[in-house]
């Protein structure tokens, strides 16, 4: 009977959001007026001198200087330093997005700053994060607020990281602290970025601090990342029922490298499983919001020569790809959002971009993958936002400031920000709620 109940009353929410989406469709939008239209960011890969974190020291280790010299490369661009400086530009970085006709932006507060040492809160980056909120409500633009965006205070990672055994009391402190501070001017709270990537970077490949490549551990510190969630939904909460609480989850299209082959059907399976559909499930009671940070898709095919990569391996692109090599598949964001929308959760696209130095794609991109939200809309799925990666170019993390995702260009020389191109064809569909015509 109950489920019976469910049902209808589910096939009723349905109905009624097909019919908004007609309503809104009739006053020849694409996006009704509250639809999220922003960029994202994060603070360590924009705010510069981010000098208590884990981060700052691995980039000026000598090991880490070492390791880049031997590659040719020049350890000078893989130190985050003053990054776009964005902690002492933001109200510049704020007008453009009014100007792209932003009406929401996510970026992170930076943990190594506001607690640089153990249970010490620092005032001033308190007020700090209060004067970039207060700047973005002047301009009317909605802040989404990630609470952990992979760089830790230096005195955590140095007992052990996430797998020290107070390091989810140490952040749910953390959280309390920001919500306690924040509430009622935040509604959306992503509590983690891609906990998936950050376990396997920083586990298992062993490219990211603190570099270890071991698959236990790997596991270890996934799982602690979704208890870290968890904890933080419940403080949340607490603090501010009314909230809307999820996790950024990377989510790729994960595919057969050859169509007609079981074994790379089942490497794809098992790929989808321990990447997206898992940590998914382990996280979907204490989820208001799915976020969807989606870039590529990635072919796979089974391989026995791969033991340590659970006998997956990845094939090369065969579209046209980004400056990282990524290819630009679109329909992959559709897939990931109809298959998103059977956990009748909202859902949220927290990050999608491009490195591309010369905005050759960027534009195609975005429209690309709009049209893809649009078509999840017009099927009744309950996408709430877009959010461009990223505002600006910044610090791609082991990548050093080479790869080029902004809608505006950073002159690193002299920190002046130039729109490109792409920047203004976004700005239309943002102003408008209007994609241009095919
Ligand atoms: C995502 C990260 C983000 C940025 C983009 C390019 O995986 O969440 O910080 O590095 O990739």
């Amino acid at each position: 009977m109950r489920a019976a109940r469910q049902s209808v009353g589910r096939s009723f929410v349905l109905f009624l959001r097909r019919l908004e989406y007609h309503v809104v469709m009739a006053s020849a939008r694409d996006f009704s007026p509250d639809f999220l239209f922003g960029a994202s960011t994060s603070a360590h890969q924009v705010e510069g001198h981010n000098v208590a974190s884990d981060w700052w020291l691995w980039e000026r280790s000598r090991a880490r200087r070492i390791e880049l010299e031997r590659r040719g490369l020049d350890p000078l661009d893989f130190i985050s330093g003053e990054a776009c400086d964005h902690s002492r530009r933001f109200e510049e970085d704020f007008a453009w997005a009014k100007h792209f006709g932003h009406n929401a932006h996510r970026f992170s507060v930076e943990w190594a700053k506001c607690e640089p040492e153990e249970g010490m809160f620092n005032q001033a980056a308190f007020d700090h994060y209060g004067a970039v909120l207060e700047a973005l409500r002047r301009r009317g633009i909605v802040p989404i607020v990630t609470l952990w965006h992979w760089t830790l205070p230096a005195w955590l990672a140095e007992r052990g990281g996430w797998e020290a055994p107070d390091a989810i009391r140490a952040f749910s402190r953390f959280v309390g602290r920001v919500v306690h501070d924040f509430a009622g001017q935040v509604r959306w709270w992503v509590t983690v970025n891609e906990p998936t990537v950050y376990a396997w970077k920083a586990y298992a490949k062993g490219e990211w601090p603190p570099q270890v490549r071991s698959s236990a551990r790997t596991q270890t510190v996934l799982e602690r990342l979704l208890e870290a969630h968890r904890k933080a939904y419940e403080v949340i909460k607490f603090v501010d029922p009314v909230s809307a609480v999820g996790i950024a989850h990377h989510i790729s299209a994960i595919e057969p490298a050859r169509p007609h082959s079981f074994f790379d059907a089942l490497a794809a399976r098992a790929a989808r499983a321990v990447a997206v559909s898992r940590p998914i499930a382990a996280t979907l009671v204490t989820s208001d919001f799915i976020g969807v940070n989606y870039y590529s898709r990635r072919r796979v095919r089974f391989s026995l020569a791969r033991p340590a990569d659970w006998f997956i391996k990845t094939e090369p692109s065969v579209l046209a790809t980004s400056d990282l090599g990524c290819e630009i598949y679109p329909e992959g964001l559709l897939r990931a959002l109809r298959e998103l929308a059977r956990h009748l959760k909202p859902l949220l696209v927290t990050e999608n971009g491009i490195a591309d130095a010369t905005d050759t794609y960027r534009a195609r991109f975005i429209v690309g993958h709009l049209r893809c939200v649009k078509q999840a809309l017009g099927e009744a799925i309950d996408v709430r936002g877009y959010l461009h990666w990223s505002l600006l170019d910044n610090f791609e993390w082991a990548q050093g400031f080479g790869p080029r995702f902004g809608l505006l260009a950073v002159n690193y020389l002299n920190q002046q920000r130039t729109p490109r191109p792409s920047a203004e064809i976004y700005a239309e569909i943002c102003r408008t709620g209007r994609l241009p015509a095919p």
